[in-house]
């Protein structure tokens, strides 16, 4: 087994099977022990590079191949992808090693044919340098320029153009191909603590540095560990969690006592950050239809020393407030398409179906609704996503507003609360509703509207 095998694995399984590439290269990468941590690490960079610029080598392919790209075998196009990703975006990995490696596997797995065919596509690649290829031209198709150069679906780039300018959209998908940093937050421990932890244990790692907003968040870039195989780690000090994804928390800014519904709770990572924002005081009854994930969070919560949180399984709109009660406030962090995460899932990009932000958009209303049943007169209601659509952002908080007269809360206040450098709460926030941009903001991007009820 080489890195360039265990890549081609992961990626045919990701071909078929819908599951996050992380836990599939953690599954695929543990059964090769002998693999050195730099293959690892290799393997790693070509499973995320060929999802991350996937439209763009297929639009090589394209260019390259007599037989059309979707009459092409999908185990040969992953091989043709993987060769095109380190022949066009790998310096370090000499020509004729990515062509010569690549034409193993083919042979390996596929027929003579086959492999000649991989053999005939990789070498005609090699051999052109980047002003050889015929481009899309920017003035003629300006859709198609941007979607081969930073490989994202035209679907994605039309459907942004309606509400953001050109160049913007094109800054979005750019800073969509930028490798997110790990974001920690840290838990019952000093921030100045972790950060010095990492610095001992892991002087060769690029960036360690505090977020510059989130309260309790430290960046980190290049570290060479699993993080969650760190001592630190397994002793709660530090969750895994966006920067974005941390300010929303803020939002609800819950105090210490109160009763707190987390909806569409997943693994339980803003629970835990509600919680200990609480000191771990109150209640915070977590829901989630998944109840895989909420035996996750139960691990989860034990590994931080949280004890408020308590998990229920249930879908949200058949929740009932006689059986779980009301409210100080409520978060609705709602199943959405994922489209402000594609730094870290690139996959997405392909998965996602330009239908798909309408049919969420559907769903997310209805669990609004549900969700503002449950607070209490006078009390909070956070609704966020992790999307950059306006059908599933300001399309449903709108729609919200025309149904409820409830009492629109401008983030502002909330973020200025926690920030250090106060002014720059304002650059959060877009038409009174919290809103994060890779390209603008260097995070995640997310999306939070807060209400409160009327007394
Ligand atoms: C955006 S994720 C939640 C992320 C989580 N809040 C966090 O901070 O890590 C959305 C979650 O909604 C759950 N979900 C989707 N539809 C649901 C429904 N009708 N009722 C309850 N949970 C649902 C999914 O299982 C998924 O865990």
């Amino acid at each position: 087994m080489t890195a360039r095998m265990a890549a081609y694995q992961a990626l045919l399984h990701l071909e078929k099977r819908r599951i996050h590439p992380d836990e599939l290269l953690r599954s695929i990468l543990s059964r090769y022990a002998h693999l050195s941590s730099v293959d690892k690490a290799f393997a790693t960079e070509l499973v995320y590079g060929v999802l991350r610029w996937q439209g763009r080598l297929d639009w090589h392919i394209g260019r390259l191949s007599k037989v059309p790209l979707e009459k092409i075998d999908f185990s040969i196009k992953v091989i043709l992808r993987l060769g095109l990703y380190q022949l066009l975006f790998l310096d370090r990995v000499p020509s004729y090693a990515a062509v010569s490696e690549m034409v193993k596997i083919a042979r390996s797995t596929h027929s003579r044919h086959l492999s000649s065919f991989v053999n005939a596509i990789l070498r005609r690649a090699s051999e052109r340098s980047s002003d050889e290829w015929d481009w899309p031209d920017v003035a003629k198709e300006p859709i198609k320029h941007l979607a081969v150069m930073t490989a994202h679906p035209e679907w994605l780039i039309e459907k942004l153009l309606k509400t953001m300018g050109y160049d913007e959209v094109e800054a979005f998908c750019r800073a969509n191909n930028i490798v997110a940093p790990l974001v920690l937050r840290v838990n019952r421990i000093g921030r100045e603590e972790v950060i010095q932890w990492l610095k001992e244990n892991y002087p060769n790692t690029s960036e360690i540095t505090p977020t510059r907003y989130a309260p309790y968040g430290v960046i980190v870039r290049g570290l060479r560990a699993d993080i969650s195989e760190t001592e630190i780690y397994r002793a709660g000090f530090i969750q895994v969690q966006d920067e974005a994804s941390q300010l929303v928390a803020y939002l609800v800014d819950p105090l210490p006592g109160e009763r707190i519904l987390d909806l569409c709770c997943g693994f339980g990572i803003k629970s835990a950050q509600l919680a200990s924002i609480m000191n771990d005081r109150g209640e915070i009854v977590a829901v989630d239809v998944a109840s895989w994930k909420l035996e996750a969070l139960r691990e989860n919560m034990a590994r931080l020393g949280i004890s408020i949180v308590r998990p229920v399984q249930g879908d949200v709109l058949e929740l009932d407030p006689n059986r779980i009660g009301f409210f100080d406030r409520v978060l609705l962090d709602a199943p959405c398409t994922g489209w402000g995460t594609v730094r870290r899932n690139p996959d997405i990009k392909w998965r996602s179906h330009p239908r798909s932000p309408w049919r969420m958009s559907n769903l997310q209303k209805e669990l609004l609704d549900r969700a503002a049943r449950f607070v209490r007169p006078g009390g909070i209601l956070v609704y966020s996503t992790c999307s950059v659509f306006f059908d599933e952002n300001e399309q449903v908080a709108f729609n919200f507003q025309r149904n409820h007269n409830w009492k629109e809360i401008s983030p502002q206040g909330l973020l200025e609360k926690v920030f250090v450098c106060k002014e720059e709460a304002a650059t959060f926030v877009d038409r009174g509703f919290f809103k994060t941009m890779p390209h603008l903001h260097g995070m995640d991007g997310f999306f939070g509207a807060v209400w409160q009820k009327p007394k």
